[in-house]
């Protein structure tokens, strides 16, 4: 019991601190840095509670040079950029995938023509977003990522290029320098090797370069900023994407326990089109358009898709229960906490209902309140890491 109160008034300090901190500078609790305080939560706030209006980058459509504050979170899947519009969050989305061809004077022009984005790089064209999955579908070819398993790899050198040629299309250079961006990164993986390292030092040094003060935030944590202000920025963000799956326990808004797992809707696609003897890509159309985990399964590939949903879900809460039995960081949280699903793996119908059913039969040391779903699951990390940069503005 005492450790509980002393942890709990540390924690309040520490608290205490941070708002002070996001303020910019005085940590004491003046009058005056508490109600800018005060004023910063409310700000954080009122931006959560901003419906998210997206949209996909059209072809040809050149992009803006943000005022005020970004949210930027580059996913194995998608880029997403948030900005604050008015009454709502505008978020716009790219594809994060390229497609090379040859270079030549005529391919050049009928790229230009056709509005088709690319750039050029040695001896080739980079074809990249949404026009490289129209290229590669044409030559019916797989078309390539720059980032695997939730991570920008250090020995394939042109993975950044096309990055930063993608997020190009969705953001120019802000229109007044230094105006505060913040990225999404992933938690370590929990049971790989590979490292978030050089992969938040690359973005960051990009994004610094293009005008911004750059901040990172951990995609779980991004999701309780978005969607977890009305319980104190207290619970469990999950965001199930295409390469990873990352989790962050947040207490009071800190990060307290944050990692991923190398297993999310990708690992789905591949695994189910091994068991059937499909294309990964094909498996993946079919299933974004057609799985719904509350009917029983009518065929081969669905009942494949049911299975591997399960095993990734079930993979999902077994390392969280490993974590979190095996760390001593755990604050004694009196209250229940909810946990949040976002990501594009967490949208088909009947994914919570598998995630709940899964939850029950594991024994976690935090009391779960409930499991909700994100508003707006394929932007929730970007609109969490736009609320964490508008914090910083001040
Ligand atoms: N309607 C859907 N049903 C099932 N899976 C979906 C759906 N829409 C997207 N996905 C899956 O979500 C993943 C991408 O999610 P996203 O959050 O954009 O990922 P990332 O963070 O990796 O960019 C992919 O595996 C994709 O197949
Ligand atoms: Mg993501």
């Amino acid at each position: 019991m005492a450790d509980e109160r002393d942890f709990l008034s540390e924690q309040r300090e520490r608290f205490e601190t941070f708002k002070g901190q996001a303020l910019g500078g005085d940590t004491q609790s003046t009058g005056e840095s508490d109600e800018k305080a005060d004023e910063q939560i409310e700000k954080a706030k009122e931006a959560s509670e901003k419906p998210v209006m997206a949209e996909e980058k059209e072809i040809g459509e050149g992009a803006e040079s943000p005022k005020g504050p970004v949210g930027l979170d580059i996913g194995t899947s998608h880029i997403v950029a948030a900005q604050e519009k008015g009454t709502h969050i505008h978020a716009v989305k790219q594809l994060n995938a390229f497609f090379t061809v040859p270079k030549s004077k005529f391919s050049r022009s009928i790229l230009n023509k056709n509005q088709v984005m690319y750039y050029e790089r040695e001896n080739s064209f980079y074809v990249i977003g949404y026009s490289a999955e129209s290229f590669a579908n044409m030559f019916n070819m797989n078309n390539r990522k720059p980032i695997k398993g939730g991570l920008l790899s250090s020995d394939e050198e042109e993975g950044l290029s096309v990055i930063q040629a993608i997020v190009n299309t969705l953001i120019g250079k802000p229109r007044n320098f230094g105006e505060p961006l913040c990225f999404v990164i992933p938690g370590e993986p929990f049971d790989g090797r590979d490292s978030v390292v050089y992969h938040e030092s690359v973005i960051n040094r990009f994004v610094g370069g293009m005008g911004y003060s750059p901040i990172s935030i951990n995609e779980g944590m991004a999701v309780v900023m978005s969607e977890l202000s009305a319980d104190d920025y207290t619970g469990i963000g999950i965001s199930m994407g295409g390469g990873m799956c990352n989790v962050c326990l947040s207490y009071l808004s800190f990060p307290v326990i944050t990692y991923s797992i190398q297993t999310a809707g990708d690992y789905v696609d591949s695994m189910t089109g091994r068991a059937v003897g499909e294309p990964a890509t094909k498996i993946k159309g079919i299933k974004e358009q057609e799985l719904d985990l509350t009917k029983e399964p009518k065929d081969r590939i669905m009942t494949a898709l049911h299975i591997f949903y399960e095993e990734l879900i079930f993979r999902l809460l077994q390392s969280l229960q490993r974590v979190l039995t095996s760390t001593d960081k755990i604050p004694k949280i009196s209250n229940p906490i909810p946990i949040i699903l976002s990501g594009g793996t967490a949208t088909p119908n009947g994914c919570k209902e598998s995630f709940e059913k899964v939850l029950r039969s594991i024994k976690l040391p935090v009391e779960i309140s409930g499991v909700r779903l994100a508003g707006d699951p394929l932007n929730a990390p970007a609109k969490g890491a736009l609320i964490m940069a508008m914090t910083e503005a001040g």
